[in-house]
């Protein structure tokens, strides 16, 4: 696999060569909160977002690479500099680099499924992911999830409703605006899909079914004590 790579308007670096968390303030103008969209594509939701709103600021995550640089070529062609693009597999650069709290929004907009149950641990939603993806949202942020895989989706809406601090709403429909290639694809052939919106009015914290899995290890655990 390519290393991760992130792209601002003309400039692109290896992630490996960058402070972590990453320095995203200091890249575009602006003190605004983040529009994230995690699994971009090919693009079309982002782009049309990030040049029909120049006074906000996105921020798009891609793994594979030539959606990535399909996208970044388009992003400098069309001009627009109000977008930072990670190339690099969501759920790592999740837990490693990317800063907490930065998204007014976070959008997921029909992610890999991975039905079969030895893979569902790839799933940006399950119980020890759901964290890292409701950890960018800042106070107040909201999450916009939609996917034509049913059973994925009562996955996630059975997830977020769990939560204690996330408000969960089932909208029959977005607001009119820009919509991502596959949506525009399923809208078209009448394709059921779940569409799934959450707000974050204080810091998500973790999720209970989640909780249980992370470990933390001290330097000197109980039975250390006691022996
Ligand atoms: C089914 S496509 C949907 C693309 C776009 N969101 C849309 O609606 O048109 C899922 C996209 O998510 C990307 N993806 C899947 N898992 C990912 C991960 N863990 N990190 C980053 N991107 C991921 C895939 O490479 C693919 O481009």
């Amino acid at each position: 696999m390519p290393p991760s790579l992130i792209a601002v308007a003309e400039r692109e670096e290896p992630l490996r060569q960058l402070p972590v968390p990453l320095p995203l303030a200091e890249w575009l103008a602006g003190d605004g909160l983040w529009e994230v969209e995690l699994g971009f594509g090919k693009g079309r939701y982002l782009l049309r977002r990030a040049q029909g709103e120049p006074d906000r600021r996105f921020l798009g995550v891609e793994v594979v690479s030539r959606y990535y640089r399909l996208v970044r070529r388009r992003m400098l062609n069309r001009g627009i500099e109000n977008l930072v693009l990670l190339r690099g597999e969501a759920l790592y650069l999740l837990a490693t680099a990317l800063p907490r709290g930065i998204a007014k929004a976070v959008h997921v907009y029909f992610p890999d499924p991975w039905p079969k149950s030895r893979h569902q641990k790839r799933r940006l939603f399950e119980a020890d992911t759901v964290d890292l993806v409701l950890g960018l949202l800042a106070p107040g942020g909201r999450l916009f999830f939609a996917t034509d895989f049913i059973e994925y989706g009562g996955r996630v809406a059975e997830l977020l409703a769990g939560h204690p601090n996330l408000e969960l709403e089932r909208p029959p429909g977005w607001p009119e605006g820009p919509r991502t290639n596959y949506e525009m694809k399923y809208e078209r052939q009448g394709r059921p899909i779940v569409r799934l919106e959450a707000r974050c009015p204080e810091e998500a914290g973790l999720h209970p079914e989640g909780r249980p899995l992370v470990v933390a290890a001290t330097a000197r655990d109980e039975e250390d004590e006691e022996r």
